[in-house]
């Protein structure tokens, strides 16, 4: 990118605010090479990392994080020329630098996520977009007024699977969508986010204060660090984990804008160690008529401990003439045979009105005799996905592409609200034992 850089104005559409900002923007040509920083480098910021690497011409030159021992792995990565930091706004000064990404706690999404689009960085920002729905708002204004790519790292969105599952519902192989089902159980301590402690983890080594930021201020404590998502103050529960995906998915295969009412209830049944958040939650959300769909009822599960063999994951979409139902990589079609039976009713009628009723029904129905050319496929239809396709690669190869193309990626800051803010509604309902309203269109609580 060093060869091409060139200042360049804003749309006009964000021309206004942007000025505000004054950053000296950028724009990545086709063939340019992309200087990219993580901020975050912990599970999913190096595995992030790793993706972005793999996009020809893409080029890390930073990482920031506030454990040292993540910062030294980092450099043992990728060379001792790389430049490390505790603090993320040294990154965002540099001039070299033309996108980030941020995989740090939930907590600092919004913040860091403004701060970098106002510095006229691209963002790839790991989901949930925001720990809570009213930082959404923010967001969105910093993208507008940035003119920059913002893409959330929710990847399912990037499967082929959902792009099936959307082509399907689309043409109609379902009949009328009614409700969806959704889960995402687990049944592993990792799974259920005891992550590892490093045994030199300490005040010297984690820049404690840093990492509380607008949090309460507590003394340091490693499990705190290392297990944020165990803790309110930091994570944003299951909602913003893990149901955070499925509305993802949901809304890319649907073209839904979202939901306009939630409710959740669950408990924290089996990993008592501490947590503040609940490790079963089940939710309800309704999807009113929107021009994509019909009304339909969504059903959303997570359980943190369900003995199941492995990680389940999956959708059902349960429409008036067949299911699909979603793993990881394929889809199956289930349709339902039209309904062609006069039903037991009639068995309540008089003899003769028995009679008059089958002579109607023959009529309009007529009887079929079995013959070779009737036999129907089986009614079970699976789509696998291609060997060797990655959703969360292909995530990254679109942020790139976005950034070379400055074209606004589907998953761009409006999207990741519209999925984050129900989500993050269903811990309020769980936490406040009510009912939530959400007004999908102007992305807000109602
Ligand atoms: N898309 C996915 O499937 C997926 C999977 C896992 C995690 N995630 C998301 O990625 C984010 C990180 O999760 P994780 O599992 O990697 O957590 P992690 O604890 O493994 O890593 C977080 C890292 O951020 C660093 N950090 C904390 N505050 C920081 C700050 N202010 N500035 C710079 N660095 C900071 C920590 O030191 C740590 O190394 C979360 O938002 C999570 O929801 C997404």
């Amino acid at each position: 990118m060093a060869t091409s850089r060139r200042h360049f104005l804003h749309g006009a559409g964000a021309a206004g605010l942007g000025a505000a900002f004054a950053p000296a923007q950028t724009r990545v040509s086709a063939n340019d090479r992309i200087r990219i920083a993580t901020i975050g480098h912990g599970g999913m910021g190096s595995g992030d990392t790793r993706y972005a690497r793999s996009v020809p011409g893409v080029e890390l030159v930073a990482v920031c994080d506030l454990y040292d021992g993540r910062l030294e792995h980092a450099r043992e990565l990728y060379g001792k020329d790389l430049f490390t930091t505790r603090d993320y706004r040294e990154v965002l000064a540099r001039k070299d630098i033309d996108a980030v990404i941020i995989a740090t706690p939930d907590h600092w999404h919004s913040r860091i996520s403004c701060d970098a689009l106002a510095a006229g960085k691209d963002v790839y920002c790991e989901k949930p977009m925001v720990q809570q729905p009213a930082q959404g708002q923010d967001v969105v204004a910093a993208q507008a007024s940035s003119g920059r790519i913002f893409q959330v790292g929710s990847q399912y969105v990037s499967s082929l699977v959902y792009q099936k599952a959307r082509d399907l519902i689309k043409a109609g192989a379902v009949g009328q969508l009614n409700m969806v089902e959704a889960w995402l159980d687990r049944n592993t301590a990792i799974g259920a986010w005891e992550y590892s402690i490093p045994p030199d983890a300490s005040p010297a080594t984690v820049d404690w204060d840093r990492f509380l930021g607008n949090a309460p201020k507590v003394p340091f404590e490693a499990v705190r660090f290392f297990r944020w998502r165990n803790y309110r103050a930091y994570g944003t529960g299951v909602a913003g984990d893990l149901f955070v995906h499925l509305l993802s998915g949901l809304h890319f295969a649907t073209g839904s804008l979202g939901p306009n009412r939630v409710y959740a209830s669950g408990g924290l049944r089996y990993w008592k160690d501490g947590r503040d958040v609940p490790d079963v939650l089940l939710a309800t959300l309704d999807y009113p008529e929107q021009p994509s769909h019909p009304a339909f009822t969504l059903a959303l599960r997570v359980n943190l401990k369900s003995s199941m063999p492995q990680e389940q994951f999956g959708f059902r979409f349960i429409g008036s003439e067949g299911i699909i139902t979603t793993g990881y990589n394929d889809l199956t079609l289930t349709s339902t045979p039209p309904e062609r039976d006069p039903g037991y009713t009639i068995e309540t009628f008089s003899k003769a009105l028995q009679a008059e009723f089958l002579k109607q029904y023959r009529e309009k129905y007529p009887p079929v005799k079995p013959s070779a050319e009737g036999m129907r496929p089986d009614r079970e239809e699976r789509y696998i996905s291609p060997r060797g396709f990655d959703a969360h690669r292909e995530h990254h190869r679109v942020f790139y592409e976005a950034v070379r193309s400055r074209k606004r990626p589907i998953e761009d800051a409006v999207f990741g609200l519209r999925a984050a803010g129900p989500a993050l509604l269903s811990n309020t309902s769980y936490f406040e034992r009510r009912i939530c309203h959400w007004d999908a269109e102007k992305m807000q609580a109602a």
